[in-house]
Parts: C-alpha cells; structure tokens; sequence
C-alpha cells in the first residue's frame, strides 16, 4: 500500500477503508510515514471530509495505537467528561467533583491549553504541588478512595492523536469536523469510561464558529461513542462570550472555588448545572430533573467543594489555597482595562480574548512553551452590559508591565459597541443523544 496512492484517493474524493485508515495511522506512529506526506493526507481529508464510516475507522485505529485503560477494577460507574475548547472553561473543575460528591466515579484525563483555549491541566497545576502525573495504579489507587482524579494524559494514550494533532496544528487543518472528532474521540476511547459526556462549544471562541457545525461534530462524537458501546451524549453551549469571569489559570481556579462554594457567576453555575446533571444521567441516577437536583443539592450542601478539596490533597495539592483562595500566588504587575467609548457592549469576540489572555502569559505561543500560572484577565464587563467612556471594562494581571499593551490592543480590538442593548444569546442551543437532536 503506497502512501501516495491514498492521498490521491482523497485528494479525488475517494473514501478510505479500514485496511487503508489502519496502514496510515500505524505508519505515521511507525516513522514510517513522513510529516509532508501526513500533512498532505491531512489537507485532502480537511477539503473533501470523511463519511462516517471512514470517521469510526480513523478513530478506532487511533484509539488502538497506544494504551488503553481498562477502568473495569474500579467499582462503579465511571463517567468522562470533555470540552471541545473555550475562553474561561473551568467546567471540568466543578462538574467533576459535582458527580463525584453524587456517587459517579471520574477518573479523568485532560489535556493542556493551546492556542486561545484554556487546558484543565494547566489550571489544576497553578494549585501549588499537585501533580497530574501519576502511574497507573497510583491514579486507579485515588479514584478508588477519592472518587476522582483530574490526570494528565498518560505518555501513551493515543499517541497517533498526539503527533497528528501537533501537525494539524501547523498545518492549518485544526478545524475540520472528522479530524477533530476522531482526535478527541480516540482519546476517550482508550481512557476506558463507561459513559461520556462532551461539551461542544459553539461561537467566536469555539472551533465550530456556527450552531450547525456544533451539532454536525456532536452528532459524529456521539455516533463513534455509541458504536464503540459507551453510553454518549453531548450539550451544545455558548462559547460567543468567555464564561464567567476569570480567564487564565489560577484566576479560573479561584472562580471555580467561588462556584463550588455557591458564590459562582450565574453564567458558569447555571452551565455546570447542566453538564453535572447530564454525566449523572449517563450514569443512570434518574431522570435528568432527578440528576439536575441532585447536582444543586451537592453544590448546596458544600459536598461538592469538600469533594474537589479531597482531590486537590489526593493529588498533592496544598490544600490551603483552596480554603483561602488569597493565598494564591499573585502576578506581580496589574492594570485597568477602561472602555474607548460608551454604549452597551454588543460582541465580545471571544477568541481574542482568549489570545489577549495568552499575551498576558496565561496561554503558550508554542507547544512546548513555559505560562504564568497568575496570569490572566478578570472581566468587570460582559456582553450586554452598559459602559460608559472610561469605566473598567477588564483587570489585567501579568509578570511584566510591558505585555499589557499587546494585551489591550488584542482585548480591544475584541469588543464591539452598540447604542442599543443587545439581545441575550442562550447559555445552551442543544443536546444531541443517539439518533436525537433536542433544542434547548
Ligand atoms: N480538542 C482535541 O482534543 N482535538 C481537536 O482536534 C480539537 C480539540
């Protein structure tokens, strides 16, 4: 089988079998593959797509081409969650101790930010010393007496996913709907959950800019889960707008915490909500109203922050931090960001915020590059809101004064102005199930 002859086939709009989708993802990890010849199969199936077919078989050869985890020792049902990317996600930090305060194991593994997205990693390693590196029989050890560990991806987890998405990432070929959800599907596969629960965002500061295209990945996510016989859904929610307040690691950590202790911006409670009540759902607790319940009733009751504190001392965390979230460590240096004009704040193009934050050193330029864990952006405004000429609209916090110029022109050049108030755009569009599409 000559590597030439399948991008020539795709390149022609051809669709690949398994036998072709198998020799190509085993060579490419082999070596034997080069990057130029990948990078050119990347951007033929990035201009034609794959059918669903060629998408299962692509995601399961990933799946297959390192470890996989074999969660079936740990008693109970566990349930994975996973975001397709935002600016201000901290989901994954309170809806994960949410279920586990509910009785639904997590033993889940995240990935670092990249780009104008944030990564669950990142953020859990501002809290000073938890390691998200463990073995596997320490990680199994945790979720057993925890009920949850947040863990990196271990070295070998799908590995084909690793080194095509580091070239995706270069080659321009990031978003396309089978790429990505074979990419985030292989991952889920092999970290062995019995249900998963995706979060796919939509808007400015998503890869799906349209509702469309969000329910398109979802609908494929869901399919690949389903086939391969974990229990999947998908929320479609709004990524037109950062969620919540804090953007950048230890900032998000810390609103985390306020949310788990109740005192969470509404817009991130309320999503959380949703999500917690759906990866109860998926582990059969009840109905989705019972779920949603049972979620508010573990926030209330401050199971779920004792929850999520329990882990951070698992994982190595000092603790302390999380009862006094003052004794974060601080960025050095903090300015005001005040609005050019008055009006009301009609578009906050959100993946400008995110590289605004990036600038501030809360995201990496390169894959391998260092971040400020303190760094970030606190919004004072939102969409919708009503500014006059002057008035804070964000704090910036950062290593150096001299990043915050960049950062400003970015944040700036994000915000749109209107005389008129706009409308409210929903927090949630849709959930999709097997061979369901519901609007919310
Ligand atoms: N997240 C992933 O893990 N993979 C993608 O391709 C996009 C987002």
């Amino acid at each position: 089988m000559r590597m030439y002859d399948l991008i020539m086939k795709k390149r022609n709009g051809g669709a690949l079998t398994e036998k072709e989708l198998n020799h190509l993802v085993r060579g490419y990890v082999a070596g034997e593959i080069p990057d130029y010849q990948m990078a050119a199969m990347l951007m033929a199936i990035w201009y034609r797509g794959m059918d669903d077919k060629e998408t299962a078989a692509l995601t399961k050869a990933m799946a297959e081409s390192g470890d996989q985890v074999d969660l079936s020792s740990i008693p109970g049902t566990k349930v994975d969650k996973h975001s397709t990317g935002g600016v201000g996600d901290k989901t994954t930090l309170i809806v994960a101790p949410m279920a586990a305060a509910c009785g639904v194991k997590v033993a889940k593994m995240s990935g670092r930010g990249l780009g104008h997205t944030g990564g669950t990693v990142d953020k859990l390693e501002s809290i000073p010393g938890l390691r998200t590196a463990f073995d596997r029989q320490e990680f199994f050890d945790i979720v057993k007496k925890t009920g949850i560990c947040l863990a990196g991806q271990s070295g070998n987890l799908a590995p084909a996913d690793k080194k095509l998405y580091g070239l995706r990432d270069v080659t321009a070929t990031v978003d396309s709907i089978p790429l990505i959800a074979s990419s985030i599907m292989s991952k889920k596969l092999a970290a062995g959950s019995d249900s998963i629960l995706l979060d796919v965002k939509t808007g400015s500061g998503a890869f799906m800019k349209t509702l469309e295209d969000a329910i398109c990945l979802a609908e494929k996510m869901v399919a690949i889960g389903e086939r391969a016989g974990r229990r999947t859904a998908a929320l479609i929610t709004n990524m037109d707008l950062p969620l919540g307040n804090g953007i950048g690691n230890s900032l998000e950590v810390i609103e985390a915490v306020d949310t788990l202790r109740g005192r969470g911006p509404e817009d991130l409670t309320e999503v959380c909500f949703h999500l917690a009540a759906n990866m109860l759902y998926l582990a059969d607790k009840g109905t989705l109203e019972e779920c949603r319940q049972m979620a508010e009733e573990a926030l209330k009751s401050g199971r779920a922050f004792e929850k999520f504190a329990a882990m951070v001392q698992a994982q190595g965390g000092d603790v302390s931090v999380i009862y006094d979230t003052n004794r974060f460590p601080k960025a050095p240096c903090s300015c005001r960001v005040c609005a050019p004009q008055k009006g009301y704040i009609s578009h906050m193009d959100t993946e400008a915020v995110g590289t605004a934050a990036s600038l501030l050193g809360a995201g990496r330029v390169t894959k391998d590059g260092a971040i400020d864990h303190r760094a970030g952006i606190v919004l004072e405004k939102k969409t919708g809101s009503y500014v006059e000429k002057g008035e804070t609209v964000a704090v910036f916090y950062g290593f150096r004064e001299e990043l915050f110029p960049g950062a400003r022109q970015a944040f700036l050049s994000a915000l749109s102005f209107s005389g008129e108030k706009p409308g409210r755009s929903p927090l949630l569009y849709a959930r999709v199930e097997k061979n369901k599409v519901e609007m919310l």
